[in-house]
């Protein structure tokens, strides 16, 4: 029988990691699984899925430092700094066994730090809508300029327009509880944390030669009509990773787990059913 941490269902419980508190979504019981969201969102994204998993696993979704209702940040910080953020969560919320830890784009860029810094802590990686490889210069020149125009024009403005990118047309048109909640997180995203977690993304390391040597059952998750990390991108990671599992989710793009979130939970649960370690 897993261990049953017994936490009330999908609450919000604030954590001490001694620099900062955290807000953290914790739900379910039985194997723990860390959630890291993508930018420039918040755990909330995973409510919806948390719902469809809560029955077998205890889902932990913290807010990444600045973002949904976590306090602003006066200092950078780095992708590396994140993941010892969710190292300290793991030890307060006292989970000493190994966890299955997934990411979605930069909260992937996390979760690929979180492994490579603390293997012994992960039973399984999910890196879903993310990629390996860092920034080119124009890349970096690109989030130069997101986090200026954050600082100058606002979240709204600056960040806004990724909207158009996140999910598939059709869903913006047609599913308007859907559209109202990314845009709600987007919009809420602070000038500062949109400008410290870009300078963070445009410093991050490639990882593509380093998880080659990687020995640990990973699930890579593409969206179909993902434009931000289309599949391609997502394969490569799963070629460079020896245990890797490769699934593309129709009818999504960039946020699979919140267009598609019956597929998307049924995946991971099979992942993790059919790969025990
Ligand atoms: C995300 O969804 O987290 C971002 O698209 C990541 C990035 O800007 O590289």
């Amino acid at each position: 029988m897993p261990p049953n941490h017994g936490f009330p269902f999908q609450d919000q419980i604030a954590v001490d990691l001694g620099k900062r508190t955290v807000p953290v979504r914790i739900t379910g019981s039985g194997t723990p699984c860390l959630f890291l969201h993508g930018f420039p969102l918040d755990s909330r994204m995973w409510m919806t899925v948390f719902a469809r998993l809560s029955a077998d696993y205890l889902c932990i979704a913290p807010d990444l430092r600045g973002f949904g209702g976590a306090p602003a940040e006066r200092f950078s910080f780095s992708l590396q700094d994140l993941a010892t953020d969710c190292n300290v969560l793991l030890e307060k919320l006292k989970i000493r066994q190994p966890t299955v830890v997934c990411g979605l784009s930069m909260g992937g860029y996390v979760a690929m730090q979180f492994n490579h810094h603390f293997p012994e802590r992960v039973s399984h990686l999910i890196l879903t809508n993310t990629r390996a490889n860092a920034d080119d210069s124009a890349g970096v020149e690109a989030r130069l300029k997101t986090a200026q125009q954050a600082l100058i024009l606002g979240s709204q403005q600056s960040v806004g327009p990724m909207l158009q990118k996140l999910i598939l047309p059709e869903c913006l048109k047609n599913n308007q509880q859907l559209t109202t909640e990314v845009e709600s997180m987007i919009h809420s995203t602070r000038p500062s944390t949109i400008a410290w977690a870009q300078l963070a993304m445009a410093q991050r390391p490639s990882f593509l030669e380093t998880m080659k040597q990687w020995n640990i059952p990973t699930l890579c998750i593409a969206g179909s009509n993902d434009p931000i990390t289309p599949p391609s991108v997502v394969q490569s990671m799963h070629h460079a990773i020896r245990h890797s599992r490769y699934v593309e989710i129709p009818q999504s793009a960039h946020l699979s787990p919140m267009e598609q979130p019956d597929l998307f939970a049924s995946e991971v649960h099979q992942f993790i059913a059919s790969t025990p370690r």
